[in-house]
């Protein structure tokens, strides 16, 4: 049975570091060998540092998959969507790799990445990078608890990765979506505190849920919360960690699935809205800068790579 990369469905943690690059031209074989290889550098990180939970994910991205691994596609693999009404913007980036390295100790993320870009060495460019916190008891920057209707235990592995019926293949994989969202927050904290929780539909301190009746068909909750023709809720699992220094501060919002439409569905409810023009009101107060799609191949597919 396929095994999946275990950052995927890991639980939260206290420091995270993204890095995103492009493969340069005619490297692709020593980056299959050099991708094949990273599981089993973070598994000597992760002994050496047990207590730090290290946990690292390597995905490829969508316009990448056919040239890195031409033996087979994921069956839903697809761009990320394109979308955009009035200032709702969400902006696309092509980036062909996407490591996520996530623990409970900055200085070891910091190791493991720079071990990570040697052994990429000049194979790859990168593109982006991005160091993230834990905020409080697990909060975003607006002060909000971010994470809380997450799938628990089990269930996260039935959302994020993908089982045999749905796709043989590539089972224990997963497609994954990232955006990069800026905050305004000198315009959020200017907001009283009942409206922004009007925004999110929860309360600030306490975070609890609005009852239906108050939560505005606005409010992030509402854009987000999805039911399917049988009733039952639309999934993902998010991963997302909160960026930031003292010029630019936001989300870095990463969701994993088995399918690649719950996310599409839930961006689509947040920017272009429903049938009475109700989009997501949280959108005034933060805009994505990057976004891209990927998959996240099991171990077993990762090892193939190298051979
Ligand atoms: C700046 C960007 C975002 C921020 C600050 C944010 C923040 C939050 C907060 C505070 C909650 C409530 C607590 C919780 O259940 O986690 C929440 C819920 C949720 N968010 Fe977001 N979010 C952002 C972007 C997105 C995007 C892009 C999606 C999907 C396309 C999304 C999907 C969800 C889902 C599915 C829930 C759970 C809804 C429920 O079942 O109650 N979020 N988000």
């Amino acid at each position: 049975m396929a095994r999946e990369q275990f950052g995927v469905c890991a639980e939260p943690s206290l420091h995270g570091y993204y890095l995103l690059f492009n493969a340069l031209d005619d490297n692709n074989s020593f980056i299959r060998q050099a991708l094949s290889h990273l599981p089993a550098l973070f598994d000597k990180y992760a002994d050496r540092f047990s207590e730090a939970n290290l946990a690292g994910v390597i995905a490829i991205g969508t316009n990448y998959w056919d040239e890195i691994y031409p033996k087979g596609r994921p069956k839903h693999l697809r761009p990320f969507p394109e979308m955009a009404s009035d200032d709702r913007i969400a902006p696309i980036c092509n980036y062909d790799i996407y490591i996520e390295i996530r623990s409970d100790r900055g200085d070891v993320n910091h190791i493991v990445a720079t071990k990570v870009c040697e052994l990429l060495a000049d194979s790859v460019e990168l593109v982006e990078q991005v160091r993230a916190f834990r905020f409080l008891d697990g909060r975003d920057l607006t002060g909000f608890v971010d994470g809380t209707e997450n799938p628990q235990g089990y269930h996260r592995r039935e959302i994020a990765l993908i089982n045999e019926e749905q796709d043989a293949e590539f089972s224990a994989g997963s497609y994954l979506h990232i955006q990069r969202y800026r905050h305004n927050l000198n315009l959020w904290n200017s907001l009283e505190v009942k409206d922004q929780e009007d925004v999110f539909a929860r309360t600030k301190v306490n975070n609890e849920e609005y009852s239906e009746e108050n939560k505005a068909p606005t409010s992030h909750i509402k854009r987000v919360n999805l039911k399917d023709s049988d009733g039952k809720s639309i999934e993902i699992l998010r991963q997302s960690m909160p960026y930031g220094d003292m010029k630019l501060q936001g989300l870095f919002f990463v969701s994993y699935c088995h399918s690649p439409e719950p996310f599409e569905l839930m961006l689509a409810s947040m920017i272009v809205g429903d049938e009475n023009g109700h989009s997501d009101h949280m959108l005034k107060y933060t805009q994505a800068e990057t976004g891209a799609a990927f998959f996240v191949p099991s171990l077993n597919v990762l090892a193939e790579l190298g051979k």
